[in-house]
């Protein structure tokens, strides 16, 4: 199953992600966590795109594509992938489409988690996150049994740099110019389904399983 999560920030990508590894056991591949491990290594590609990301910038197609490149190139992802938050932009998309031509690989769905972007900056400037595990928590929607503790493994929580409004307000800005569009590109491929990312959690996944399964 080679699956596109999509959505705007703060629509639960992550969240779903998780859960959709828990059902199928094929990887994760989410680009936003990719480029937070390479500046917490203070690699040269994690240097290049800190700047971006702090202030809520798309990083350059070149370097995005390059990572996820080498990432689907990896004998885990044969069986399947989720990729979350990739791609962001048509020219993206494009270069997503040669890679699995390259490999042999097909895309099976593109799921939309679709939540207006009223309800977003408070998705995001409450997210909480496990420094350990990775594990995603929300201050007022999902929040951990103690507060500031990750419930799966005891790390501390922290917030992300670019939970700001101010940062989401820019982050939502680049979402509706380049990475909305996308949209009709994965209808007019028969690829995509929307999935109402404004219901509860557990709903929202029961309801990626149901159409995925279905
Ligand atoms: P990335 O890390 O991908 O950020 P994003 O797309 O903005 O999405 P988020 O991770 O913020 O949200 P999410 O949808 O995963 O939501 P989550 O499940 O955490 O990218 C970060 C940056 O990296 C980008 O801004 C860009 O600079 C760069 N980048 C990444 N990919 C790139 C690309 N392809 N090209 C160029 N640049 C790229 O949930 C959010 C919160 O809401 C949590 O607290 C959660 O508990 C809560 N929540 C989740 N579901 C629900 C629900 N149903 N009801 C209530 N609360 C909920
Ligand atoms: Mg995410």
């Amino acid at each position: 199953m080679h699956l596109l999560l999509m959505g705007p920030p703060g629509a639960g990508k992550g969240t779903q992600a998780a859960e959709l590894v828990k059902e199928f056991s094929i990887p994760h591949i989410s680009t936003g966590d990719m480029f937070r491990a390479a500046i917490k290594e203070g690699t040269e590609m994690g240097k290049q795109a800190k700047a971006f990301i702090d202030a809520g910038n798309l990083v350059p197609d070149e370097v995005t594509i390059g990572i996820v490149r080498e990432r689907l190139a990896k004998d885990d992802c044969k069986q399947g992938f989720i990729l979350d938050g990739f791609p962001r932009t048509v020219a993206q998309a494009d270069a997503l489409k040669g890679i699995l031509d390259e490999l042999g690989l097909e895309l099976t769905r593109v799921l939309n988690i679709s939540v207006p972007s009223e309800d977003l900056i408070a998705r995001a400037v409450g997210r909480r996150i496990c420094k350990k595990c990775g594990a995603t928590y929300h201050v007022e929607f999902n929040p951990p049994k103690a507060e500031g503790t990750c419930d799966e493994c005891g790390g501390e929580l922290y917030q992300r740099a670019d939970d700001t409004p101010e940062t989401m307000g820019n982050r939502l800005q680049k979402y509706e110019e380049s990475t909305k569009p996308l949209i009709d590109y994965y209808k007019k491929a028969g690829l995509y389904t929307e999935i109402d990312g404004r219901q509860a959690i557990g709903k929202v996944t029961k309801d990626l399983i149901a159409s995925l399964k279905g």
